[in-house]
């Protein structure tokens, strides 16, 4: 390893502090996870964290399992730590396994670009597109933003899916 803080070394591991889970949630998503169709309340999803090496938390994702679809709610990456959102999408593949998911499948919306680059470089693909859905998910969860990346309004979502 080297002094690069992008090869920070870092662990991922489940986190059941919910009032951690909240604090983290907080940093982009507010109180209400409105995704995928429906509301999720805390207790209805999982959540794993990245920490590194002094138990700093690096980055989230929470997941849920519908049928043989894991669900990846979010996925963030908090740091400058390079591969800590692969690592957490590694880890919800390990526990789609284990509970006999065939697909997991993530959610964006039409501004994040870097995403959407980012999901189908991992090699996911595009199997939805709802537009118009945040502004449907804004009347619930009015924490959602109405500009995104780049300036761009945030309309629509757009489900990405991989193999298990
Ligand atoms: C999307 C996000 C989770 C990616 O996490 P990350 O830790 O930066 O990504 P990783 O380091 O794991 O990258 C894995 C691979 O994707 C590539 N990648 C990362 N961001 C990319 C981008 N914007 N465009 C193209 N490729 C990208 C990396 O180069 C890497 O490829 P490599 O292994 O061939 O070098 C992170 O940027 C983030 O937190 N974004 C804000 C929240 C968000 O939009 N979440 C997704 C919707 S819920």
């Amino acid at each position: 390893m080297g002094t690069d803080v992008n090869e920070t070394p870092f662990k991922i591991e489940p986190l059941t502090d919910t009032d951690l889970l909240k604090a983290l949630l907080a940093r982009r998503w507010g109180d209400d996870l409105m995704m995928f169709g429906r509301t999720w309340k805390i207790g209805e999803y999982e959540a794993i964290v990245a920490r590194d090496d002094n138990g700093e938390v690096l980055g989230i994702a929470t997941h849920a399992v519908q049928k043989t679809t894991i669900l990846a709610l979010t996925v963030d990456n908090f740091s400058a730590v390079r591969g800590v959102g692969k690592a957490l999408l590694d880890r919800i593949a390990e526990i789609g396994r284990e509970k006999g998911a065939r697909v997991i499948r993530v959610l964006t919306t039409n501004d994040n670009t870097p995403s959407l680059r980012y999901f189908q470089k991992l090699g996911f693909r595009i199997v939805a597109l709802y537009p118009g859905a945040v502004m449907i998910y804004r009347t619930v969860a009015r924490n959602l933003p109405e500009i995104g990346v780049d300036g761009i309004p945030v309309r629509d979502a757009i489900e990405l899916e991989i193999d298990l």
